[in-house]
């Protein structure tokens, strides 16, 4: 298989650019731009990519690069930074621009570079930068230029270098994909052959040769990753591996027995369930701040599967379902800021023995997480389910949590997810849920006088839930779910529905 080395300039786009050459059907990893000569040779890259970063290049402490990257016959395109870089580093020159371009520019370009093949002479890119090209290196000429840009595309063809100071990998930028995917297929001539099915056998294959005779320990949490994660090392090693299911009791209305029946069901696979509700609600019982709850939920996660595990005795590997934009965003891929924190349930138990790691989703996308485990055979209702949260109800219930909170709040939820399904937004609104306020008001039910709870919705769209907006969901929708609510829910009298986005707010209430 073909692969693409992205060097990381710590760019806030970086992701992105590696999302788009795998959806292109291109394999492709993040590095950082720390790489000796000797590793990016060894991971024998069919074509480099370096992304945008925050350095100015001239200055004394910018991110610069071994010049024998630009003599080892792969093509490379450069991003921002990445363009700036190169016309540095070959002898050109970059200055800082008296205007600094930003958001939706007009772009033209000649017509004679490969780089735009296809692409209308005039289009909308997005900009982002304060440093420009002030004299390009011999050899090089510019293809494309915008209003306040002379340089907004640059290439050698000869020596397969590219440029570009806007950012392609950016949805704004209208033919960014095409703009990629001509350097992937017109200019460094590779083959899309990047694709679930051979990712699944190449990986089975991987944690096969690892794991050997061990055996294998995992904690199925409820969600999507960790089930994804279950299915594909039980394909590798069958009865080696062993999952344990904490069911903390703060999950959706049938949720424990649903991803209970699907391993059994769909992959032949049994799991230890362990019923600790008992034990969270009774930790959890008169604690009202977030952050409180997230602590104690994940210290409780890991006691409980630190007792199950030990009835196992010694287990030689620990799997645990990361993700790709956990190892980039925690800065072990990357150079780009860290940014989640308090988002994982718990962190690593202390007192399980195992001798190794395995992790064998982290160099996945959750899109690509998803589409692995519809290839592994689980169902699709299990793995397009929402994302949510490890500390689960707890935090969707403001102030104190009790059993009866959660049972009506399970109900409510239940009645919004499935009119939401009814109007066939389940995929199109990336989260939503109902959130029990802990609000009493007074409402009116045929002759009586009511004090009962009132049900907060929220709903967002999103594509990286760093921001989300508020989704336009149709009134009548609302409206349906609003009155089932109040009608079918004991202690409900009210309903409203969440306008913020996200800043200031957050996606949970919590
Ligand atoms: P916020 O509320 O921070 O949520 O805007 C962004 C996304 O993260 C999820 N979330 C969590 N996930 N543990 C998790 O595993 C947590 O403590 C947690 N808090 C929020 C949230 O559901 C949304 O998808």
């Amino acid at each position: 298989m073909q692969r693409v080395l992205v060097l990381d300039f710590g760019g806030q786009y970086n992701l992105l650019v590696a999302r788009r050459v795998r959806e292109c059907g291109v394999y492709c990893e993040i590095k950082p731009y720390r790489l000796s000569m000797d590793e990016i040779r060894a991971f024998e890259p069919a074509a480099i990519i370096f992304t945008g970063g925050p350095a100015t290049v001239f200055e004394p402490d910018a991110p610069q690069l071994d010049p024998a990257v630009f003599g080892l016959g792969v093509p490379i395109l450069g991003i921002c930074y990445g363009q700036q870089l190169m016309i540095h580093q070959l002898g050109g020159a970059c200055r800082r621009a008296d205007v600094r371009e930003y958001g939706k520019v007009e772009l033209t370009h000649d017509g004679a570079s490969e780089l735009f093949s296809g692409v209308e002479p005039t289009s909308v890119c997005w900009m982002s930068h304060g440093v420009e090209a002030e004299r390009l290196p011999d050899g090089f000429r510019a293809v494309a230029k915008t209003a306040g840009c002379d340089f907004a595309a640059i290439e050698n063809a000869k020596r397969g270098l590219y440029g570009v100071q806007f950012h392609p990998e950016v949805m704004h930028t209208v033919h960014g994909t095409e703009i990629i995917k001509n350097f992937l297929f017109r200019i460094c001539r590779l083959t899309p052959d990047w694709s679930m099915a051979s990712y699944a056998s190449e990986a089975i294959e991987e944690c096969r040769a690892k794991i050997g005779s061990g055996k294998v320990l995992l904690a199925l949490s409820g969600g999507v990753d960790s089930a994804v994660a279950a299915a594909l090392l039980y394909r590798a090693v069958g009865k080696q591996l062993t999952c344990i299911f904490v069911d903390h009791g703060l999950l959706r209305k049938n949720e424990g027995d649903e991803v209970e029946t699907a391993m059994r069901n769909a992959l032949g696979m049994e799991i230890i369930r362990v019923d600790a509700s008992e034990r969270f609600l009774s930790r959890l019982a008169g604690v009202t701040e977030p952050e409180r709850k997230r602590k104690i939920i994940g210290e409780e996660f890991i006691r409980v599967f630190e007792a199950e595990a030990k009835k196992l005795g010694t287990v030689d590997f620990l799997a645990q379902g990361t993700i790709y934009p956990d190892v980039v965003e925690s800065g072990l891929g990357g150079e780009s800021a860290v940014i989640k924190s308090h988002h994982n349930v718990g962190g690593l138990p202390d007192h399980v023995d195992f001798k190794e790691i395995v992790e064998p989703l982290r160099r996945l996308f959750k899109d690509e997480v998803r589409a692995l485990g519809i290839e592994l055979g689980l169902p699709e209702k299990l793995v397009w389910r929402q994302p949510f949260p490890g500390p689960g109800l707890a935090i969707r219930i403001i102030g104190e949590i009790t059993r009866d909170k959660l049972e009506l709040l399970r109900d409510a939820d239940a009645i919004f997810r499935e009119e939401v399904a009814n109007a066939g937004l389940e995929r199109s609104v990336n989260q939503y849920f109902a959130a029990l306020t802990n609000l009493r008001s007074v409402g009116v039910m045929g002759d009586e006088r009511t004090y009962d709870y009132c049900v907060a919705l929220r709903a967002v769209e999103t594509q990286d839930f760093m921001t989300a907006d508020w989704s336009r969901l149709p009134y009548e929708l609302l409206d349906k779910v609003s009155r089932r609510i109040v009608g079918e829910v004991k202690h409900v009298n009210r309903v409203v529905y969440d306008i913020t986005s996200k800043p200031p707010a957050t996606v949970e209430w919590e």
